[in-house]
């Protein structure tokens, strides 16, 4: 019981961390002017964003500060100005089965919490997968690009929603072309500036206890 309120919990923690399920103001999206020639029945906009580069998971691990997302879900719209300090970190190692554990540390009413999930490698580099409670609900993350030592853009895409986010190693120096990147990248998925969001540079979490770390291992 105590189990399922969290998971709850964590869903409206991570609310718009990832693709959301919900285009802006309650209406269906308008579908796109297909590419010619239309091959697949339907296209993910994830799928034919191929990543930058070749992927070292391996580089990827560590500490990442939450930046800016570029985002049309509605709980952002409508609070995107009340979005909390979020970090993660990613850990990963060859036996752990190709996943990549990662923890979320966000903040709820001035709480700090843990959100404990972990991510599929798929045989592409830099693609993986967050398994859903449904195969139709799993998230595909895209690694789009990323210098490893400052700066990674990824893409989130659920239901064939995308949410761009922007990582930092430092949580408050992201320096200005990086940012122009971002937002480029960003308007190449339809996103103008109306859609980002930044996130608070200070106040991140550090430990968090016992009781407020929730566990989406395998799923929420
Ligand atoms: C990330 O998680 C790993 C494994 O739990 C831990 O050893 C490491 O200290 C964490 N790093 C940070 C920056 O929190
Ligand atoms: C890896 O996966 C195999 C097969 O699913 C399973 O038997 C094994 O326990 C897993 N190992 C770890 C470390 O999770
Ligand atoms: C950001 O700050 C850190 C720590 O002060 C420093 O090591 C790093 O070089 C800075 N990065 C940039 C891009 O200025």
């Amino acid at each position: 019981m105590v189990g399922v309120w969290r998971c709850m919990l964590a869903v409206v923690l991570l609310m718009c961390l990832w693709g959301s399920s919900e285009a802006v103001g309650g209406a269906k999206s308008r579908p796109r002017p297909q590419r010619r020639p239309p091959k697949k029945p339907k296209i993910n906009p994830i799928d034919v964003t191929p990543p930058a580069q070749n992927i070292d998971i391996q580089q990827m691990t560590g500490r990442w500060y939450l930046l800016n997302s570029a985002s049309k879900c509605t709980y952002l719209i409508n609070h995107g100005t009340k979005v909390e300090p979020t970090v993660i970190n990613l850990t990963y190692s060859i036996t752990s089965n190709q996943t990549v554990s990662v923890s979320t540390k966000t903040r709820h009413n001035h709480q700090c919490w843990e959100i404990l999930q972990v991510y599929n490698l798929t045989p592409t580099p830099g693609r993986l997968t967050l398994k859903g409670s449904r195969p139709e609900l799993n998230t595909d993350i895209l690694i789009g690009e990323t210098d490893y030592s400052s700066y990674a853009v990824m893409y989130y895409q659920k239901q064939g929603k995308i949410t761009m986010k922007l990582y930092g190693r430092s949580a408050d120096n992201l320096s200005e072309p990086i940012l122009t990147k971002f937002e480029q990248l960003a308007e190449k998925q339809d996103f103008q500036l109306a859609y980002l969001f930044p996130f608070p540079t200070y106040s991140h979490c550090g430990d968090v206890d016992q009781d407020h770390i929730i566990n989406c291992v395998p799923t929420c």
